[in-house]
């Protein structure tokens, strides 16, 4: 069910109020990440979104996964900087969660990035996918800042 920004507010009470909103979704450029045909379940393919100073990672979960794109509805994509102090965080595929090997966050990338324990209390921020002639493509970046940036353009 779609709902307009004008209902959403309505329903939040605050329609009619002076708001500054800020935008959840980053609509970026479209860049080539992989083709599916070389993605393996639980094998992450690291890469750079939007910008080269910024580390990524795909991720084939290997089954239907929370706003997963693909086949199998099981393609994610997250921003690897830790929320905390921005260490890259790397992919355990026994527990399926992203690690911060610096003070050892824990990251649901099955749960939208979800952060299961801290000293992280933000989610990462997850890269929107698109699937097309048989590749995955970055096309964003939504909920929450990239670590360190002061926009995700
Ligand atoms: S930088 Fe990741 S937990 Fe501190």
């Amino acid at each position: 069910m779609r709902v307009s920004r004008r209902k959403a507010l309505v329903y939040l009470g605050v329609a009619g109020a002076p708001v500054a909103v800020r935008p959840v979704f980053a609509q970026g450029e479209r860049v080539k990440v992989a083709d599916l045909t070389s993605l393996a379940p639980l094998k992450p393919v690291n890469f750079t979104y939007p910008d080269e100073n910024s580390p990524a990672v795909l991720l084939d979960m290997g089954r239907p996964t929370y706003m997963g794109v693909g086949p199998r509805k099981s393609i994610v994509a997250y921003s690897v900087l830790c929320q905390h102090m921005g260490c890259p965080t790397s992919f355990d595929p026994e527990r399926r969660l992203l690690v911060c090997p610096c003070h050892m966050s824990l990251f649901d990338p099955s749960r939208g990035g979800l952060c299961l324990e801290g000293p992280a209390i933000s989610r990462l921020p997850r890269i929107l996918l698109q699937v097309a002639e048989g590749s995955v493509y970055a096309v964003g970046v939504a909920y929450g800042l990239i670590y360190g940036r002061a926009s995700n353009a």
